[in-house]
C-alpha cells in the first residue's frame, strides 16, 4: 500500500539515531488481555482517548474479538522483532511494496510460523550482541530452507553465529553512513551498482562464515557485509535497507520479497477495502441471520482519522445497519464538528447521531483547573453520553473501533514505549457498563499511513484524513486553568489562525503537531491609542516521529510573524503571542 510522500521527513528524523540497548519491560494489556498501547497516550494519539473510554466501558463484559488472521490471506512476509527501533519500519517498507507484512515476536515458534505460511521471513536488527547470554534467538526451524530468510544487522549476525560462524566485537564500530562494495550478485543486489551508500549501526562483526555461505558484500571494516547460502535461501546484510539513508534499500527489499521469495504484490488499498468490506458484510449478515437481530452496528466518531476511516469502511459494508455517534463536547477545533457532519451525513449518507453535549461538559468543567481532573471528567462524561445515546438505539450487536496495527503488535520496542506512561488520560473507573457488543476492528492490520491511504480511497476529505494528532480532551488541555465558553472561543480562533498559516506555508504535513495554547497570563499592551491588559497566547509546533520525543519546529520567522500579528489583530482579548521553544523531553508536547 503506497505511503504518503511526506512520511520521508519523519523517517529521516528517526533513522538518524543509532540503536540503543533497550531495557526489557512488561507490556500493558487491554481489558481483553491483549497487548495494547492504549494506556500510553502517544502511539495512536488520534483516537486514543475514545478507544480508551470504550475499553473501559466494555470492562464489565469483554466482547469477542476477531482472530489475528489478516483479511483474505494475502501473501505475507513475517518480520521477527529482535528489538530494533526499526522493526516496524521494516514491515512498513515491505507493505510499501504492496506485500502484506506482519511483525511477530522473535521467539515465535517454527510451528506457528509455518501455520501462517509466510512467503519470507525477515530478521530485524537489535540492540544485543549475539554472543551475550540471554540474547534473543529465533526458533532454529527457520534455518531449514523451507522459507527464505533475510537477516538484517543483528539478524545477519544471528544467522552467521547460529549456523556455525563467528561474530566478535568489531575493531571499528560502524555507525552512520558507509559504503558497501557488492562482490557477488546473489539476487539480492540485482540492478545495483557495485558501490552503494548504506546506513550502518553495529558494534559487532561477522568474522567467519558458516559452512555453505559465501560473502556477497564488504566494507572497509567488514569482509562480510553481505552473506548468502543460496541453497537454503538464507541471506544476510549488515546494513539497514529500511532507512532512508540507504537510498537503494527499497530495491534490496524488493529483490528479496518479490524476486527471491516470489510474493504477490496485491496488498493495495483497493484490495484491502474490497476484502474487508466483504468480510464485515458476511460477519454481520451471518450474525443477524443466526440471532434474528438487525445486526446493528455503532461507532463512536472522535473527529480523528482512525474512527473516520473505520466508520466509512463499515458503512460501505453494512449501510444503514451502522449508526455513528459523535459526542460534541465543545472542545473541538473550529469547524471540525461541522466537517464531520457534512462528510458523514451529507456526503456519505450515513446515520449520524450528533449529540450536543457542550453545555454538560462545560458545566462539569466549571471551576476545574487541574489537568488530570479535566481529563477524568471528560472521559467520564464521554462514556455517560455515549451510553445514553447507545441505549436509545435499541439492541446493538457490534461496536466498531479504529484500533491500529501498532496497538496490537507485541514488540520489544513498543514494550519499552508502552511502559513510559507519563500522564494518565483514561483512568475513568467505576462505570456500571454492561454493554455486550462484538468488536469490529477493520484497521487492526494497518499502519497509520495505510489508514490514510484507505481513507483517501474511500473519499474522505483531506482535512480529516491528513489531520495532525489531536488529543481526546481537545482544547480543554490547551486552556491553562479553567475552561469557559469564552476562553474556548478565544483559543479556537487563535488555533484556527495557526493552522491556517501553517497550511498556507506548506508546513502542515511536515509537522507532528502545531497549535495554540491559551495561557492564564495577561500582559500589558498598547493598541491604537489605548493601553490593553489581555491574554497571552502561546504557539507550539513540533516535529516528531511518534510523539515519544519531539523537537520544537524551527518555523520561519515570517510565518511566526504572520501568525502573531493575525492573532493579535483578529482575536479579541489577545495582545501578545509567544513561541514555545522547548523540546520533549524535558517538556511535553501539550502544556497540560
Ligand atoms: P505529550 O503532551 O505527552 O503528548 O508530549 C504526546 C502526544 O499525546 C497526545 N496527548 C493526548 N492524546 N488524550 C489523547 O488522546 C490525552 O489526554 C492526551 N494528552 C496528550 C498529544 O497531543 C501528543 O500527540
Amino acid at each position: 500500500m503506497a505511503t504518503k510522500a511526506d512520511e520521508g521527513s519523519t523517517e529521516e528524523h528517526r533513522s538518524g539515531a543509532s540503536e540503543e540497548p533497550v531495557a526489557p519491560a512488561r507490556r500493558g494489556k487491554t481489558v481483553h488481555g491483549e497487548p495494547a498501547n492504549a494506556g500510553h497516550r502517544v502511539l495512536a494519539p488520534d483516537d486514543a482517548e475514545v478507544e480508551a473510554y470504550l475499553e473501559t466501558a466494555l470492562k464489565a463484559s469483554p466482547p469477542t474479538r476477531q482472530g489475528d488472521e489478516p483479511p483474505a490471506e494475502p501473501d505475507t512476509v513475517v518480520v521477527l522483532d529482535f528489538g530494533s527501533q526499526f522493526a516496524q519500519l521494516i514491515a512498513r517498507r515491505v507493505r510499501e511494496l504492496n506485500v502484506y507484512s506482519e511483525l511477530l515476536p522473535h521467539d515465535t515458534s517454527w510451528a506457528e510460523l509455518e501455520r501462517r505460511r509466510p512467503k519470507a521471513i525477515i530478521l530485524s536488527g537489535g540492540p544485543n550482541s549475539v554472543y551475550d547470554a540471554g540474547a534473543p534467538r529465533p526458533d532454529p526451524g527457520i534455518w531449514s530452507g523451507r522459507i527464505p530468510v533475510l537477516g538484517i544487522c543483528y539478524g545477519a549476525q544471528l544467522m552467521a553465529r547460529e549456523l556455525g560462524g563467528d561474530v566478535l566485537p568489531a575493531d571499528r564500530r560502524e555507525y552512520g553512513p558507509a559504503t558497501v562494495t557488492i562482490t557477488a550478485d546473489d539476487g539480492l543486489f540485482g540492478g545495483l551498482d557495485r558501490d552503494q551508500p548504506v546506513w550502518m549501526s553495529h558494534g559487532d562483526s561477522i568474522t567467519r562464515l558458516p559452512e555453505g555461505f559465501h560473502a556477497t558484500a564488504q566494507t572497509d571494516s567488514t569482509p562480510y557485509a553481505g552473506l548468502v547460502d543460496e541453497r537454503r535461501r538464507l541471506y544476510g546484510i549488515q546494513f539497514h535497507p529500511e532507512v532512508v539513508h540507504t537510498p537503494r534499500g527499497r530495491d534490496v527489499l524488493r529483490n528479496f520479497v518479490v524476486g527471491i521469495a516470489g510474493a504477490r504484490t496485491d496488498w493495495t488499498a483497493v484490495n484491502f477495502i474490497d476484502t474487508t468490506v466483504a468480510e464485515i458484510r458476511e460477519r454481520v449478515g451471518t450474525h443477524a441471520a443466526a440471532t434474528g437481530s438487525d445486526g446493528a452496528v455503532i461507532c463512536a466518531l472522535s473527529g480523528g482519522v482512525d474512527s473516520a476511516v473505520a466508520a466509512a469502511l463499515v458503512h460501505r459494508a453494512v449501510g444503514d445497519r451502522l449508526t455513528c455517534i459523535y459526542v460534541d463536547h465543545g472542545l473541538m477545533r473550529k469547524r471540525e464538528s461541522e466537517l464531520l457532519r457534512v462528510t458523514f451525513e451529507q456526503n456519505l449518507g450515513m446515520r449520524l447521531v450528533m449529540v450536543d453535549a457542550r453545555a454538560r461538559f462545560l458545566a462539569r468543567l466549571a471551576g476545574v483547573e487541574d489537568p488530570e481532573q479535566k481529563r477524568r471528567i471528560i472521559g467520564d462524561e464521554f462514556i455517560r453520553v455515549f451510553e445514553e445515546e447507545a441505549a436509545n438505539l435499541g439492541r446493538i450487536d457490534f461496536l466498531t473501533q479504529g484500533t491500529l496495527y501498532p496497538d496490537v503488535i507485541e514488540s520489544a520496542t513498543s514494550e519499552t514505549k508502552a511502559a513510559q506512561k507519563i500522564k494518565t488520560h483514561h483512568n475513568v473507573g467505576g462505570l456500571p457498563a454492561d454493554l455486550r457488543f462484538q468488536l469490529i476492528e477493520p484497521l487492526r492490520y494497518l499502519f497509520k499511513d495505510e489508514v490514510r491511504t484507505v481513507g483517501v480511497e474511500l473519499g474522505l476529505p483531506e482535512a480529516m484524513v491528513m489531520r495532525q494528532p489531536f488529543p481526546g480532551p481537545g482544547l480543554a488541555i490547551r486552556i491553562i486553568g479553567e475552561v469557559t465558553a469564552e476562553r474556548l472561543d478565544t483559543l479556537r480562533e487563535a488555533d484556527w489562525i495557526v493552522i491556517d498559516e501553517i497550511k498556507g506555508s506548506g508546513l502542515y504535513r511536515k509537522l507532528w503537531q502545531s497549535f495554540a495554547i491559551l495561557t492564564p497570563v495577561r500582559s500589558v499592551g498598547v493598541m491604537g491609542d489605548g493601553r490593553t491588559y489581555a491574554n497571552v497566547v502561546a504557539i507550539r509546533a513540533v516535529t516528531s516521529e511518534d510523539g515519544m520525543t519531539a523537537d520544537w519546529a524551527k518555523l520561519p520567522y515570517d510565518v511566526l510573524g504572520k501568525i502573531s500579528s493575525r492573532i493579535v489583530n483578529e482575536v479579541p482579548g489577545v495582545n501578545r503571542v509567544v513561541y514555545d521553544i522547548s523540546s520533549k523531553p524535558p517538556a511535553t508536547i501539550e502544556w497540560e
